[in-house]
């Protein structure tokens, strides 16, 4: 359905517009770019150039490579110019209004095969696509950032979505040197829904007092092998974007207390301490600062562990029961999408879904919150004795 020579167009050149814009540049597609803001499209046109020669420094591309990357991308100020394209990936915004009005602005303009596709990160496909007279063209293209960097892609059809579709955007998206993964249209997709429990029992722990922040931190990297603490991924992504996605879940999810965000982190967004990118979040990153010492005990720092990843694997496998995704592509999709150092359901191979149960059976015996409860499926794994591979 898609070849080289499908031209591709990207509505909003932001953080991921710019990025995904490049991508599909660097893959040897003519890409037009627009955006209703000169500002976004001036800065997302002298961030290309920035990154290209950053690229050509450290001798990931050619000089040549370069210049063609540079001269497939049009930034354009008129969405008519959209006529040509073969692919739209609208990466606006994250309202749903204002993505479903550029949606039926653009179904005006372009071709009648043209497929449309959203990179939203928590609304519904099918509502964005409800928009569309032909809702049947329209899926979700889900990059993650920085999208030149991260490798997953997730791909997700709507309700409406005609068959076949997510499995040709699949092999586009494969030939620009992507990890796809096909999910259910539902909340948070396959990572935004199954990382949740990194940040919110975390947050749980650090705000029942069990540990402190650096503490938990630590024991999530000395003994998960994570690249990164929860608080410091949060400060990282910044509250206003990491709050805001579990507030949304949660909500989607019907209010599920598996879900629920947490207030302490609520607090810090409300004081406009947003993270690393405005100097404080949980951690003061102002200059001379240095970070407080965790506390290195193995026993608590183990039990920190266990209940995260615990709560990691059950989302895991209630995602697998769900059939949201197949269980390799849940593993691989935490794995390329947020750099977890294994796929969750292999993990709880490795462990014992058994041992994992029980971890779950002792926290809803502690606190008797639906938020412990066990995935039907990983209460079926261990009563079977059986591995989910
Ligand atoms: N930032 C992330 O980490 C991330 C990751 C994955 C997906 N997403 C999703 O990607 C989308 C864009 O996010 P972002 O971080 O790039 O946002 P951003 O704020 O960096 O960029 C959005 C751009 O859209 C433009 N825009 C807004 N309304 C427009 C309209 N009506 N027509 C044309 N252009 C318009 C803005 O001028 C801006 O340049 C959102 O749906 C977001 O949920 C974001």
């Amino acid at each position: 359905m898609f070849s080289k020579d499908s031209v591709i167009g990207v509505i909003g050149s932001g953080a991921m517009g710019a990025g995904i814009a490049q991508v599909a540049a660097t893959a040897g597609h003519i890409v037009n770019v627009y955006d209703n803001n000169v500002k976004s499209l001036e800065k997302a046109q002298a961030n290309l150039k920035a990154s290209l020669t950053k690229l050509v420094e450290k001798q990931k591309i050619s000089a040549d490579q370069s210049q063609s990357i540079s001269k497939n991308i049009n930034f354009v100020s008129d969405l008519n110019s959209f006529s040509k394209c073969n692919l739209v990936i609208e990466a606006i915004v994250e309202n749903l209004e204002v993505k479903q009005k550029v949606f039926s602005d653009l179904e005006k303009i372009v071709s009648a095969t043209c497929v449309l596709a959203t990179n939203t990160s928590s609304l519904s496909i099918t509502s964005i696509a409800s928009a569309c007279t032909k809702p049947e063209r329209v899926l979700g293209i889900h990059f993650f950032n920085p999208a030149t960097i991260m490798p997953l892609v997730e791909i997700i059809p709507g309700i409406a979505t005609k068959q076949n579709l997510a499995g040709d955007v699949k092999k586009l998206i494969d030939s620009w040197g992507k990890v796809t993964v096909i999910t259910k249209d539902t909340p948070g997709f396959i990572v935004n829904r199954v990382a949740r429990p990194f940040y919110s029992e975390a947050l749980r722990i650090y705000e029942e007092n069990i540990a402190d922040i650096p503490t938990i931190d630590w024991a999530m990297k000395e003994f998960g092998g994570f690249k990164m603490g929860p608080f410091e991924l949060m400060d990282l992504i910044g509250h206003d974007v990491n709050y805001i996605v579990t507030e949304t879940v949660w909500k989607q999810f019907y209010f599920d207390p598996r879900f629920k965000p947490a207030l302490s982190q609520k607090r810090l967004l409300e004081a406009g301490f947003l993270g690393k990118k405005n100097g404080k979040g949980f951690y003061n990153y102002a200059e001379g600062t240095a970070p407080p010492e965790p506390n290195k005990d193995p026993a608590i720092g183990k039990l920190i562990f266990t209940r995260v990843l615990a709560l990691l694997i059950n989302e895991a496998a209630d995602s697998l029961y769900y059939k949201i995704a197949s269980k390799e592509d849940i593993d691989l999709a935490m794995t390329k999408g947020v750099n977890y150092p294994k796929g969750l359901l292999k993990w709880a191979d490795e462990i014992g879904p058994k041992n994992v149960l029980q971890t779950m059976m002792v926290l809803y015996d502690l606190y008797q919150e639906d938020r412990y409860r066990p995935s039907v499926l990983l209460k079926q794994m261990a009563l079977q004795n059986k591995g989910f591979y």
